[in-house]
């Protein structure tokens, strides 16, 4: 019952975070880049983007570790079968993914904010708030081409998540 559960959260999280981001690239991002959409709602969707990273990055570690714990103890079978391959493959490329939103978002706020520190943009993000007195300059295609290689390359480690997934789900042989 309870791994089912740690299942369902895994799955779910999963879902939210990688299709969060692969929308934020898809749907946000060109219309940033080419000045459609305005610099609030930019910064609106990176922020909530990475609310869900952050929420999301709490939620699949301690799920995936506690499904690792019941599934692949001895923990030596992570690296002697095919399955425990693929759960590693998983937990770098959740590493990865991370990173890559934080560091992008850190990037983007820091067009605005060039002296914010680790520690207030981990508590704060990039609220639409930060952006008060600012002006209007950087605009949202600054911003969008500061972001654009981060937030790229976070949605090529989703599509790879998705399938290291698939193969789990498809049974690839222990
Ligand atoms: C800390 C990072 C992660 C760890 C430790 C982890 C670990 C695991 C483990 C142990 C399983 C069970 C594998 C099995 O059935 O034998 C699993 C399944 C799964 N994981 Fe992760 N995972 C992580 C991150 C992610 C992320 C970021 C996604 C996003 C797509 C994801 C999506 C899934 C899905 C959809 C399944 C179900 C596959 C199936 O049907 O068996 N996981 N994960």
């Amino acid at each position: 019952m309870l791994l089912t559960t740690a299942f369902v959260f895994h799955v779910v999280s999963g879902a939210l975070w990688t299709g969060a981001t692969l929308y934020v690239v898809y749907a946000t991002l060109p219309r940033a880049a080419d000045g459609t959409l305005g610099r609030a709602a930019f910064v609106d969707a990176a922020h909530r983007l990475l609310m869900v990273t952050r929420w999301t990055g709490v939620v699949l570690p301690v799920t995936g570790a506690y499904m690792i714990w019941r599934l692949y103890t001895p923990l030596g079978t992570l690296a002697t079968t095919g399955r425990g391959w693929a759960v590693l493959a998983m937990l770098s490329l959740w590493g990865a993914m991370n990173g890559l939103v934080e560091l992008g978002v850190l990037r983007m706020r820091r067009e605005v904010d060039p002296d914010l520190g680790w520690g207030r943009y981990m508590a704060e993000g990039f609220p639409v708030d930060a952006l008060a007195g600012v002006g209007g300059v950087p605009g949202s295609a600054r911003l969008a081409s500061v972001a654009r290689p981060y937030l790229l390359a976070s949605a090529g480690l989703a599509v790879l998540l998705l399938v290291d997934a698939a193969l789990l789900a498809g049974g690839i042989p222990g």
